[in-house]
């Protein structure tokens, strides 16, 4: 029987946190034993951000070691470097002659970026017109590069090119996954073709997870600074946890919980057993509850969570015959579906051969 589909990927721009973890990893892991499972590393899209071409190579190796120590099983899901596939390169530019630059410029993930190539603050007060002046840079000199504008096509290729049914990916993501099925929809009426399938986020039927960071607000992420990332060493790992903020603790039973608190637990949740939550949780209700021995606790938990992962981390960073080998595999499994796709899309748009 052929199974499903299920495509996603991760931007190699450092190691991975628990956020990562919770948010991607551990859900691919879940989806590898009944679906057919491609994961790739996006190393094209990590252009878009200049990246320093020793990291990239670097942070290429680092994630795939990371997909694999975090459960990823190669005999059953294919685990492929973007660049690897070079039929997704040439539908990238047959794609883009359908995609409008108005439409590319609208999306939130490129407002974001080149804010931040040009050095405009998140609070700063510039009005999108005075932005898209800076961006066409009639009086300065710097570039936002058309790499980043055609970010979401590259994506769409990514998932179209493999005819993935399913993306399982982050909220952030979810305006790139509706561009993808909306890019689908319009070539496949331009040209009155069934050629790409729509894809649909992948969740569970549940709320997505929030995993929150340790600087007492909002979530974890790696430009938040508040980061556990599967590689830090347990040493480390109670340093960070140690050093969470925190707040003066309850004075009156049953007091409301405070975000940063409510975080700590949060990230128990996720962890530790539900038992050890609940017995935090009622002694935050009697004001019994002492910070010092949460985070203990949560340090332990975090540390059996993630030591296993970061042995074997390490122990996979030190195999390149065994990455190398993972590799060819996976670029055999994406090109295989990949250059029949390609093959179709020039038939349809008539780049054909004598
Ligand atoms: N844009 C995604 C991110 O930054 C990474 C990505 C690239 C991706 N291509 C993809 C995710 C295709 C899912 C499917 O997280």
């Amino acid at each position: 029987m052929n199974k499903e589909i299920v495509l996603s990927g991760i931007r190699p721009t450092g190691n991975l946190h628990l956020g990562n973890y919770f948010g991607a990893l551990s859900k691919f892991v879940r989806l590898q034993d009944d679906y057919d499972c491609r994961f790739f590393i996006a190393d094209l899209h990590a252009l878009t951000t200049n990246t320093d071409p020793d990291a990239l190579h670097a942070n290429v190796k680092g994630i795939l070691a990371e997909y694999l120590a975090a459960g990823i099983d190669p005999e059953k899901a294919a685990i492929f470097v973007q660049s690897d596939v070079p039929e997704i390169s040439e539908l990238y530019l047959l794609l883009n002659m359908h995609v409008g630059i108005g439409e590319l410029m609208r999306t939130a993930s490129f407002k974001d970026k080149a804010r931040k190539c040009l050095g405009i603050g998140k609070d700063a007060c510039e009005t999108e017109e005075e932005i898209e002046h800076q961006i066409i840079g009639a009086d300065n000199n710097k570039r936002v590069c058309a790499g980043l504008l055609t970010y979401p096509t590259l994506m769409a290729v990514d998932i179209l090119i493999q005819k993935a049914k399913y993306v399982p990916v982050g909220k952030d993501q979810l305006q790139h996954l509706e561009l993808t099925r909306r890019f689908a929809r319009r070539f496949n009426s331009f040209y009155g073709v069934e050629e790409f399938i729509e894809p649909e986020d992948f969740n569970f039927g549940g709320k997505p997870v929030k995993v929150p960071g340790l600087d007492g607000s909002g979530k974890m992420g790696k430009s938040e600074g508040n980061c556990i990332y599967l590689i830090d060493d347990p040493k480390v790992i109670r340093k960070k946890v140690m050093r969470a903020v925190t707040d003066q603790g309850p004075t009156e039973p049953n007091s409301p919980i405070s975000e940063p608190i409510a975080n700590l637990l949060g990230l128990m949740e996720l962890t530790s057993s539900p038992e050890t939550v609940q017995q935090f949780r009622d002694a935050y209700a009697d004001c019994s509850i002492r910070y010092g021995d949460l985070k203990k606790q949560l340090a332990e938990d975090i540390v059996a969570l993630t030591d296993p992962i970061r042995q074997r981390i390490n122990d996979i960073l030190a195999n390149d015959e065994y990455l190398r080998k993972v590799l060819a595999r996976g670029a055999e499994v994406a090109r295989e579906q990949a250059s029949k796709t390609l093959a179709e899309v020039r038939q349809i748009m008539g780049i054909r051969h004598f």
